[in-house]
C-alpha cells in the first residue's frame, strides 16, 4: 500500500513511464502517466499541442495535471521530462509524496530515443545537441529529488526493485 504519491522524475527516455507502470502493478495502487492525463484533458496530442498553442501553454496544463495527480494520494505518478522546470512543481512534488529522479547515461538516453517522434522537444535539424542542453540546464531541478536512481543496465524489473526497497526502508 502505498500512503503518498510515488513520483518519478528524469529526462525523456529514463524510462519513467515503463518503470513506473510495473511499480504500481506491484504495489497495487493506481499508475498516472502525466503526458496521458495532459492528452486527455486537452483532447489531442502533446505535438499538437506544442504546435498549435506553444510550449506555455503545454506547460500551464502540466502543472495542473500535476496538482490533480498528486491530490489522487497514493499512486505512481510518471511525470514528464519538464515537470520540474517549475519551481512550483518541484515544492508541490517534494511536499506531496516521494521524489525518485531517475538517470540514464546521455548516449543511453540517445539510443532510446532514436526514432522518436513524439516528442516536440526531440525534433527539427539536430535534436542530440538539443536534448543534451537541455538535460544540462535541467540537472539541477532533476537533483531536487528524495533519490535518484541510475538506470544505467538495469532491467525495468531491476530499477523497480530498487524502488521498492527504499520505500521499504522509509517505512522501517
Ligand atoms: C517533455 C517530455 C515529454 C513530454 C513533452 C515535454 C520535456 O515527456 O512531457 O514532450 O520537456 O522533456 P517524456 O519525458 O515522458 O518523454
Amino acid at each position: 500500500m502505498l500512503e503518498r504519491p510515488l513520483i518519478l522524475t528524469g529526462f525523456m527516455g529514463a524510462g519513467k513511464s515503463s518503470i513506473g507502470r510495473l511499480l504500481a502493478g506491484k504495489l497495487k495502487c493506481p499508475f498516472i502517466d502525466l503526458d496521458a492525463e495532459i492528452v486527455a484533458v486537452a483532447g489531442r496530442s502533446i505535438n499538437a499541442i506544442f504546435a498549435e498553442e506553444g510550449e506555455a501553454v503545454f506547460r500551464v496544463l502540466e502543472s495542473s495535471c500535476l496538482e490533480h495527480a498528486l491530490h489522487r494520494g497514493g499512486a505512481v505518478i510518471a511525470t514528464g521530462g519538464g515537470a520540474v522546470i517549475a519551481d512550483a512543481n518541484r515544492a508541490l512534488m517534494r511536499a506531496s509524496g516521494v521524489v525518485v529522479n531517475l538517470t540514464a547515461p546521455f548516449d543511453r538516453i540517445m539510443e532510446r530515443l532514436s526514432g522518436a517522434t513524439d516528442r516536440p522537444l526531440y525534433a527539427g535539424d539536430d535534436p542530440a545537441t538539443r536534448a543534451k542542453t537541455l538535460l544540462e540546464q535541467r540537472e539541477q531541478f532533476y537533483n531536487d529529488a528524495d533519490i535518484r536512481i541510475d538506470t544505467d543496465g538495469k532491467s525495468v524489473e531491476d530499477v523497480a526493485a530498487e524502488i521498492l526497497g527504499y520505500l521499504r526502508g522509509l517505512e522501517a
